[in-house]
């Protein structure tokens, strides 16, 4: 069977990786791919937003199997578009992707479902936003309505903050799509990535992450697309696991079916472990990334049955079982990241490292060596029950890896 997974991250390689671990016979291809991917399939070069151009390579690789790992495409219809042509893909439609396509209507579902979530106001207008900001007291967050590569949320601590954000969005238009904003209340608690596998109907939950935002150790720093990763986090434990189904995932479920959603995907939570209980901050429609490079280590069995499952809304029928040990993933990240940064720096080291799975991100390949491409580079990940040895072995490894500039933090899973 052939697999095509669309898309060129960390999250894309360890797809491709837990789907060949479980069987050699699967062949696995991407567009675009990176340099790790390389040493388990094919990578095709090919624009991920032109859905005709990719309908081509699944021709003449005859693919049985496309999954997509980035929001961008499910949000454009990507799903709706290979569905209506017979193909089998791995995602929700365009419809269902509004859950993180649009913020306002994520808020407004959970209110309809009266499923946690900070209390907000809507506005697509710059005076009312003005209006709004003036009778609020910091901290509270603004939230660009569209997809914005983690760049669409800030904290704001007092007017003059608020009015500034709001006159990026609505006057000079710094996003793409139509401004309008949530403004919502901070919520104060420890967040966690919640994931699901879904077909409306049934869900399996994922193992919960604790991912690592900001650039620098002790939650310092920029805003990055994550610098690590583990699961399960200290936090978490069956009582939270049961309220976080009870309040959120089968509250979310019923609405999509009221709604007459039929979302077959990877649903992701990501939530505010307040002392009132879970909070929804967003949802996203699509594994996480780094959060899948720990999950899926964790994962036994066959994903390309579960995804299969849910292609043809047979979830119900399918169990996974999931490991008990932990499982850590540090990021190692170009100079400057997550601002400009350098590309084209040779990796080395990459055959010395032991007891360690390397999901490559930011890498090329070119004559035989592996250079750096982006901004998150490698995702060091390592297994192990017990979370002092897997650090360990997790940090002798990323200090092994070689390349100019490279940094990543320290403090990944040392939470108390
Ligand atoms: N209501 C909130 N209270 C406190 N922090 C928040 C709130 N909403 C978002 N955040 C912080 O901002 C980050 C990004 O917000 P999120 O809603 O996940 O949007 P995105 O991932 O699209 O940027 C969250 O991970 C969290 O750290
Ligand atoms: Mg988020």
């Amino acid at each position: 069977m052939k697999i095509l997974v669309i898309g060129s991250g960390g999250r894309e390689h360890a797809i491709a990786w837990k789907i060949k671990e479980f069987s050699r016979r699967y062949e696995v291809f991407a567009i675009p791919g990176n340099g790790g991917f390389t040493s388990i399939g094919e990578c095709i070069k090919g624009d991920i937003s032109n859905f005709g151009e990719i309908l081509n390579i699944v021709n003449t690789k005859k693919i049985n199997i496309i999954i997509v790992g980035p929001e961008n495409p499910l949000a454009d219809g990507i799903v709706d578009f290979f569905e209506t042509n017979g193909y089998k893909i791995f995602g929700p439609n365009k419809k269902a992707a509004f859950f993180e396509a649009s913020k306002c209507f994520a808020k407004e579902f959970m209110k309809k479902y009266k499923i946690p979530t900070a209390d907000f106001e809507i506005t697509n207008s710059f005076e009312e936003g003005i209006k709004i900001v003036e009778k609020r007291k910091g901290p509270y967050v603004i939230k660009y309505d569209g997809l914005a590569a983690g760049k669409g949320v800030r904290v704001i601590e007092n007017f003059e903050e608020g009015k500034n954000y709001l006159e990026e969005i609505f006057i000079k238009k710094i996003f793409k799509g139509e401004p309008k904003v949530v403004i919502e209340d901070c919520l104060i608690g420890k967040e966690l990535s919640y994931l699901i596998f879904t077909d409306t109907n049934s869900y399996i939950s994922m193992v919960p992450v604790k991912d690592y935002k900001r650039v620098d150790d002790g939650d310092k720093g920029s805003n990055t697309g994550g610098m690590g990763c583990y699961s399960p986090p200290s936090y978490f434990n069956k009582e939270l696991e049961e309220e976080i189904k009870r309040k959120i995932v089968e509250p979310t479920l019923e609405g999509l079916q009221k709604e007459n959603i039929d979302y077959r995907g990877v649903l992701y939570f990501g939530l505010m472990i307040t002392e009132k209980g879970p909070y929804v901050l967003e949802y996203n429609v699509r594994f996480g990334d780094p959060e899948t490079q720990v999950i899926l280590p964790r994962m036994e069995g066959d994903l390309i049955e579960v995804i299969e499952s849910i292609i043809e809304g047979n979830l119900n029928k399918v169990k996974i079982k999931w490991k008990e040990e932990k499982s850590l993933c540090v990021v190692i990240a170009s100079k400057g990241y997550p601002g400009d940064y350098e590309k084209g720096k040779e990796i080395k080291n990459i055959d010395k490292v032991k007891d360690v799975i390397l999901f490559h991100a930011g890498t090329k390949k070119e004559n035989g060596k592996i250079l750096t491409d982006g901004g998150r580079v490698i995702g060091v990940v390592g297994i192990d029950k017990d979370i002092k040895k897997l650090r360990g072995k997790v940090y002798k490894a990323v200090e092994t890896i070689e390349f100019e500039g490279k940094h990543y933090r320290k403090d990944i899973g040392l939470e108390k």
